[in-house]
């Protein structure tokens, strides 16, 4: 009984997915126009994409763009944390079709979205291939609805990951002066160009104690990169070490709006000014790419 039962609420589950699910056919209908979508995200963990990425959107949004910043750390997001924001919804309601992708965002500072990647979801730990595809299919109706679609990476290649770094035109590499931190970012970023060779990179030192320590580490991953890849990224900018950006996660506000002119938050306003943020499109829309990459 209780097997029928659990097959029975499986089905009505599907059914409603499949009513939320947008049509392949408005999937591929012409833009209204189309956001441009950044990916973050490093190698190694902890080195600041959070950070950066909730940041960003919140300064983004304060110069009067549709912002979007997907936590795409899923399973384990905290850019909620980071903003302030108590999301009721989150990217597994969206992959399991409870919600569709615009009723599970949340309201951020200045006017900024947040879809959320939710806690301690096992299926969004490890999705499959197809719980992804569908994922990205719902969230595809997003990007034209934003200026700006941030997207902040858990750590590493994970599968996910990778499909976002072959549909994306353009990646923040965050990483830090650490030998550890260098050497993970490195792999990430070959990785990257592996997938997607026309990829445009910009990398962020963040968390150095000086500029002398932060330009020794940019000229070791450039020398690395050129050396064995024959190309390296774009150094957009470094970041100090800022005590001021543990008091703004206590309070849960953006260094930039809490304290922005802090010697973090100046660094950080520097960087969201990145200009080729604002040319971050790709021919086909990101999410088509993004399955794409998934087959
Ligand atoms: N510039 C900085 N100055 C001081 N502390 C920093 C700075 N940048 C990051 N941190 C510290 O590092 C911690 C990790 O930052 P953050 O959560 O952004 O990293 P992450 O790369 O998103 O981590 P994960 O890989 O787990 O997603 C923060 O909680 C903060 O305490
Ligand atoms: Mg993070």
């Amino acid at each position: 009984m209780a097997v029928i039962k659990s097959i029975k609420s499986e089905l009505e589950r599907l059914r409603l997915f499949r009513l939320k699910m947008p049509s392949d056919e408005g999937l591929t209908k012409e833009r209204k126009s189309a956001a441009n979508v950044i990916c973050i995200a490093s190698g190694k963990g902890g080195t600041g994409k959070s950070i950066l990425a909730t940041n960003l959107a919140y300064l983004r949004a304060r110069q009067g763009q549709r912002v979007l910043l997907v936590d795409f750390d899923a399973g384990m997001a905290n850019a909620h944390l980071l903003l302030g924001v108590v999301p009721k919804y989150d990217l597994g309601h969206v992959m399991l079709g409870e919600v569709l992708a615009h009723e599970a965002l949340a309201d951020g500072p200045c006017g900024m979205k947040l879809l959320s990647g939710g806690v301690g979801r096992h299926s969004l730990v490890s999705p499959t291939r197809r719980q992804l595809d569908r994922l990205f299919r719902a969230l595809h109706p997003l990007e034209s609805d934003f200026d700006l679609v941030i997207i902040d990476h858990g750590a590493g290649m994970g599968y996910a990951t990778v499909a976002h770094l072959a549909a994306t035109s353009t990646l923040l590499l965050v990483t830090n002066p650490e030998v550890t931190a260098l050497s993970d970012g490195y792999a990430l970023y070959k990785r990257a160009n592996m997938v997607n060779p026309e990829i445009k990179v910009g990398l962020v030192m963040n968390r150095c104690a000086s500029e002398a320590e932060a330009s020794s580490a940019w000229d070791r991953f450039r020398g690395a990169s050129q050396r064995f890849l024959g190309h390296a990224p774009q150094y957009i900018g470094w970041i100090p070490a800022d005590s001021s950006v543990s008091r703004s996660i206590a309070r849960r506000e953006p260094v930039t709006l809490m304290d922005p002119s802090s010697p973090a938050g100046h660094a950080i306003e520097a960087v969201a000014n990145w200009t080729p943020i604002d040319f971050a499109r790709t021919q086909r829309p990101f999410y088509a790419r993004a399955r794409s990459a998934l087959r």
